[in-house]
């Protein structure tokens, strides 16, 4: 006896001249295949497009970097060059005066002026940098420290473009172009900063830039209590990380949706199809059975 595969055969024809084509069958066809057009194109656009999730977790920094870059321009609008310096006071112990590498003053408002650009690193605890004229020998009679503040930023630049993109809601640098201006003299300036780390992974690279929140007062300073004047930025760190990163959609999944789709749509269609036309065979029936 000869071994015949077609015995495995789950989809078995019927031949061509057993079936027949009805109106209502044609019409269920095209609609469904327009259907069966429109969810794959669907798909296929979800596909190829990956969305942006972000999480958050709460976690310890330390472990993703060691300290944070901080980058400062500021312009001095009624205190000369002479006079400013930056100081750095941290939880950790750190206390420097007059912080001097990576900085650069330059002349504005023909010497009356100052523009203070700085780059330096801060410990990953609570603490404050400001900008005085603690580090100068000599004081100025009155001073004023009205500024503009050009830009405010912790960490790396490069990756706020991808949520950009996204149209995400980021506070990268809620302070730029922050104009704070000093009718009086002596007048104390407070940023109060709460800093939030967070991760961009973007095409295979990783970077930690830092959002944050800012709160901007200003008040009278006491000049004869002693305490000179100047504009702080007192900062702590939220102990939670916000992740942000690209996710697509797996082929393996696209390929199972359009099988669900393919299928489906045809499996429906198929018990619409039958339902019309055992309905019209009964109106058929009905109709014949009254006229004899
Ligand atoms: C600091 O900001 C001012 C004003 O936007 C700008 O003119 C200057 O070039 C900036 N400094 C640097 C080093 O980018
Ligand atoms: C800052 O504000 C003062 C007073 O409102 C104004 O005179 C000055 O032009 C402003 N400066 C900038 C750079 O916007």
């Amino acid at each position: 006896m000869q071994f015949d595969i077609r015995k495995f055969d789950i989809y078995r024809k019927v031949p061509k001249d057993l079936t027949q084509p009805t109106k209502a069958g044609a019409v269920v066809s095209i609609v469904s295949v327009a259907f069966i057009l429109y969810l794959f194109l669907a798909e296929f656009f979800t596909f190829l497009s990956p969305e942006l999730v972000s999480e958050v977790y709460v976690d310890d920094p330390v472990k993703s970097y060691d300290s944070i870059p901080v980058y400062l321009n500021i312009s001095l609008t009624k205190m000369p060059c002479r006079f400013v310096g930056l100081d750095i006071q941290d939880n950790m112990g750190r206390h420097e005066v007059g912080f001097i590498e990576n900085s650069n003053k330059r002349d504005i408002l023909d010497g009356h002026g100052c523009n203070f650009e700085t780059r330096f690193q801060i410990n990953k605890v609570s603490g404050n940098f400001h900008v005085s004229t603690h580090a100068s020998e000599a004081q100025p009679d009155a001073p004023n420290f009205e500024h503009i503040l050009h830009e405010l930023r912790f960490g790396s630049k490069a990756a706020p473009a991808l949520l950009q993109a996204y149209g995400q809601v980021t506070s990268f640098a809620p302070l730029n172009g922050k104009n704070a201006t000093s009718t009086n003299d002596f007048e104390m300036h407070d940023y109060y900063l709460k800093i939030v780390p967070s991760i961009v992974e973007y095409k295979g690279q990783r970077s930690l830039p830092f959002q944050f929140t800012a709160l901007y007062r200003s008040l009278p300073s006491f000049h004869g209590g002693g305490a000179m004047p100047a504009i702080w930025f007192r900062y702590e760190l939220a102990p939670i990380v916000v992740k942000y990163k690209e996710r697509s959609v797996p082929f393996y999944h696209f390929l199972t949706q359009i099988c669900a789709i393919v299928g489906g749509t045809f499996t429906v269609a198929g018990i619409i199809d039958s339902m019309i036309f055992t309905a019209s065979e009964i109106v058929k029936k009905v109709e014949l059975g009254k006229l004899t």
